[in-house]
C-alpha cells in the first residue's frame, strides 16, 4: 500500500513538473523592432565572420553528410563544435555551482551512421539525418537519478530551463513547441544558437523554426544594440558604417547576419 502511494505521489509530482512551469511562462512580445538603415552597402558572405549557429536540422531539413569540421572534445566520447565549446563549459560550471549537482553528457555529436545504430532502439532518437545532433551544436545532459523525462524534476533541469539562454543555449524541444518542432518535449536536449538569438527565442517563446520564420518578416530587425537580418544570395547588404558582421547559414536557402548597430544611428 505504502509503495502504491509513493508511486502515485511520484507520478503526480512528475506530471505536475513536466514542463508546466515553462508552458505557462509569459511570452514577451515585440522584442524585435523593425530597423530601417539610412544607407546600405554590399558585403560578400566570405567577408563576414562565419558562425553557423542557426543551422536548422529537422525532418523537413535533414542533414545529408557528417559534420565536415573538427570538433572540440568535451569528455571521453563527447564532442561539440568549437563555436559552442566555451559556452557549454561556462554553462555547466555555472549550473553545477548553483545547483550543487554533477552534470554528465549523455549524447553530443552523432554521425549519420551512429544515429542509424540507435534509431528504433532509443525511443527518442530521430531518423538518421533528421537529428540535430549531426550539427555538433547539441549536448544531451543528465544528473544522477534524473535522466531523460525525469531530468526536469531535478534542480539542474529546472535551472537549465530558466537560464540556458543566458549562455547562448535553448531547450530545443520545449513542451509548448511540440506542434511546431514535431518532436516531443526533451528537457535534457540543449542546443547552441548563440547570443543574442537564444535570449530572443526564450523571451518570445519561439522555437528555432519560428524564429527563422519571424526573421523573414522584415529586412532588418533590431534587438538592443544588435541588428539581425535574414537574407538570400551570396551578396548581402548591410548599413554603411557597419563592421564585424557575423553570418550563419539558415538551411532555408539563405543566411542570417547580425552585427552591432552603427554608433551614428
Ligand atoms: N532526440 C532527438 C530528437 C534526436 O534524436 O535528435
Ligand atoms: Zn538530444
Amino acid at each position: 500500500m505504502k509503495d502504491k502511494i509513493v508511486k502515485l505521489l511520484r507520478k503526480i509530482k512528475y506530471d505536475y513538473t513536466y514542463g508546466l512551469f515553462d508552458l505557462f511562462r509569459r511570452r514577451e512580445r515585440s522584442l524585435l523592432t523593425v530597423y530601417e538603415p539610412t544607407s546600405l552597402r554590399h558585403v560578400s558572405v566570405d567577408a563576414c565572420r562565419s558562425e553557423d549557429a542557426l543551422i536548422l536540422i529537422s525532418a523537413t531539413y535533414p542533414a545529408v553528410e557528417d559534420h565536415p569540421h573538427t570538433l572540440s572534445r568535451l569528455t571521453e566520447g563527447h564532442a561539440i563544435s568549437p563555436m559552442a565549446e566555451g559556452a557549454i563549459r561556462t554553462l555547466i560550471a555555472s549550473c553545477e555551482r548553483e545547483c550543487g549537482e554533477t552534470i554528465l553528457f549523455t549524447s553530443t555529436y552523432r554521425t549519420l551512421a551512429f544515429q542509424s545504430s540507435i534509431y528504433g532502439v532509443n525511443p527518442y532518437a530521430a531518423k538518421p539525418g533528421e537529428s540535430e545532433h549531426h550539427s555538433g551544436l547539441v549536448a544531451d545532459i543528465k544528473v544522477d537519478g534524473y535522466a531523460q523525462r525525469r531530468f526536469i524534476m531535478s534542480k539542474t533541469g529546472k535551472w537549465m530551463a530558466k537560464h540556458a539562454h543566458e549562455y547562448g543555449f535553448i531547450i530545443r524541444y520545449p513542451l509548448w513547441g511540440e506542434k511546431k518542432t514535431g518532436v516531443d518535449y526533451e528537457p535534457w536536449h540543449l542546443r547552441y544558437v548563440g547570443k543574442p538569438h537564444a535570449e530572443i527565442m526564450y523571451r518570445e517563446k519561439l522555437v528555432l523554426e519560428s524564429y527563422l520564420e519571424r526573421l523573414e518578416q522584415a529586412p532588418f530587425f533590431r534587438f538592443g544594440d544588435t541588428v539581425i537580418s535574414a537574407q538570400r544570395g551570396d551578396t548581402l547588404v548591410i548599413p554603411n558604417g557597419v563592421e564585424n558582421v557575423c553570418v550563419s547559414q539558415n538551411t532555408r536557402g539563405g543566411y542570417i547576419l547580425w552585427f552591432t548597430i552603427p554608433s551614428a544611428e
